[in-house]
């Protein structure tokens, strides 16, 4: 049986508090966008509150607003990897490739997640996938000549459209426009031949990257993926 929404927000959260088993203090720590990031930001914000020392890098307005808002301390400039980086995602696979960037914030996402010692994903398990392409893949294009960019993601074989936001184009934080697009397949020759679009900036196929998953399921229950230690 399909979850409600309560029940979907109540495995986001629960993977998210779990997140903060992986929390040390001194810590630079990677933090996500969405929902789910969401969750596991206000959760570290009380842990700072009660005498956490950590600091953080955020992969968006929305998470710099609720990061600063929550007294954790923000850092932008690094020149040492972070400790661990804690995100949501769009699907899942088995071996935790995963798609993000539902939410716009892909390419700070993908820093930051490649940047971090550990990237540890947070999710409800609908986002659990056999394989890769349930949902459209999210492309941050630069806006120059955007169309053109667009059909050369056609000739990958992939069905574009340009993200709205109400009547005007979707902008990131970037100020970029998002093409969400659709594949016959969704693998590492895909994100390959993506990468080698010169208008393409990011895209939300993120391979090999994530070590670790927490995933809320019915009941409360908790499925870690992936490395613990
Ligand atoms: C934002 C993202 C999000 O992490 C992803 O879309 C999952 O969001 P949510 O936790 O709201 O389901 O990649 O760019």
């Amino acid at each position: 049986m399909e979850a409600g929404a309560a029940q979907v927000e109540e495995q986001k959260r629960a993977a998210a508090v779990r997140a903060l088993d992986f929390v040390r203090p001194g810590m630079v720590i990677g933090l996500g966008t969405g929902s789910t990031a969401r969750y596991f930001i206000d959760a570290l914000a009380t842990r700072v509150r009660a005498g956490l020392r950590i600091r953080a890098v955020v992969t968006s307005r929305e998470s710099h607003h609720q990061a600063e808002a929550g007294g954790i301390e923000l850092v932008d400039d690094l020149d040492q990897p972070l400790d661990l980086a804690v995100d949501g995602a769009d699907e899942i696979d088995p071996r935790l490739n995963c798609i993000k960037g539902r939410g716009g914030a892909l390419l700070r996402e993908k820093i930051v997640a490649h940047a971090s010692q550990r990237f540890l994903l947070i999710a409800d398990e609908s986002k659990l996938v056999d394989r890769l392409g349930r949902s459209p893949v999210p492309i941050e294009v630069l806006p120059f000549l955007w169309r053109m960019t667009g059909r050369s993601i056609e000739s990958l074989g992939g069905r574009p459209t340009l993200r709205m936001a109400g009547l005007e184009p979707f902008r990131t934080d970037n100020q970029n426009l998002v093409l969400d697009s659709a594949f016959p397949r969704v693998d590492e020759q895909l994100a390959a031949m993506l990468e080698t679009i010169p208008g393409v900036l990011e895209h939300g196929i993120f391979l090999g990257m994530a070590r670790t998953a927490v995933i809320g399921g019915a009941g409360g229950a908790i499925r870690m993926m992936g490395a613990l230690a």
